[in-house]
């Protein structure tokens, strides 16, 4: 059994396993949560349905990720080109945001977790965005582990605000363009307060970030899963973990 397994199960943990890796569990993982869609097609269901058994998915990740010891969760929940889809799918993804909200919001504070936001839920409808104000304010003070949820998310467009915010202080003459380093863009980032990204995981077999987190992804090592989302649990993010384990993490060292 591995040392992750015997985490989870919470036997005495054996003797860590000579991998050649870095051997550690992540601090902070980041998941593309893909594959609704196509999980509800293949059993002939409404999308709606793929999206229901989506948020039980997050339940189990949000419980094991909780037991590993995960201080940062980062789940990609709507991108900011998701507007695209039809209204009423937009309406469904909304009605399971704040369903999911009003059943594991307690679970969520008595466990420590602080619930932030990356991207901008104001975008969502008043009742929506505020019941998530009110929850990020709630949990505000919670330091077990962070859950950060990407809402109206895009990458290139987070990036767009911080250049936007550097500008504007070049312009008032309190920053000088030398100043504009790779640590002062990242502190303009909507993720400053988080420590690096660790682990990036992909469901659903599809090989691209879709404007997630481009940036924090530097370094992160990349995991692709054909698993589709509602599919995933404890095992699947186990097995994604032990696959970061294995690995040997460089920057352009040698
Ligand atoms: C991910 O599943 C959920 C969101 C993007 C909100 P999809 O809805 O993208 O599922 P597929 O990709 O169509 O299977
Ligand atoms: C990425 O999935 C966004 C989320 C998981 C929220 P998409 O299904 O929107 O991405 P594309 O369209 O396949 O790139
Ligand atoms: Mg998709």
């Amino acid at each position: 059994m591995s040392l992750l397994r015997s985490r989870i199960s919470r036997k005495p943990a054996p003797a860590p396993v000579e991998t050649g890796g870095q051997g550690a569990v992540p601090r902070h993982i980041a998941i593309i949560m893909d594959g609704n869609g196509r999980w509800a097609k293949a059993r002939r269901l409404p999308r709606l349905a793929g999206h229901r058994s989506g948020a039980e998915a997050v339940r189990r990740t949000l419980r094991a990720a909780g037991k590993l010891g995960i201080e940062c969760v980062t789940l990609y929940a709507f991108s900011s080109e998701n507007w695209k889809r039809p209204e009423e799918e937009i309406a469904d993804l909304t009605g399971l945001m704040k369903q999911f909200l009003r059943s594991e919001l307690d679970e969520i504070h008595e466990a420590g977790i602080r619930l932030k936001i990356i991207g901008d839920h104001h975008a969502f409808e008043p009742e929506a965005a505020a019941m998530v104000d009110a929850a990020v304010a709630r949990t505000a003070d919670n330091r077990a582990s962070t859950l950060v949820v990407a809402l109206n998310y895009g990458s290139q467009d987070e990036l767009a605000r911080a250049m936007r915010r550097l500008a504007e202080q070049v312009k008032a003459g309190t920053l000088a363009p030398s100043e504009i380093t790779p640590e002062a863009i990242a502190a303009q980032l909507d993720t400053a307060d988080l420590p690096p990204l660790d682990l990036l995981i992909r469901t659903s077999g599809e090989v691209r970030l879709s404007n997630f987190l481009l940036w924090q992804a530097a370094y992160a090592e990349l995991y692709f899963t054909d698993t589709l989302w509602p599919d995933f649990d404890e095992a699947a993010l186990v097995a994604a973990i032990e696959s970061y384990a294995r690995r040997e993490r460089r920057y352009g060292g040698r």
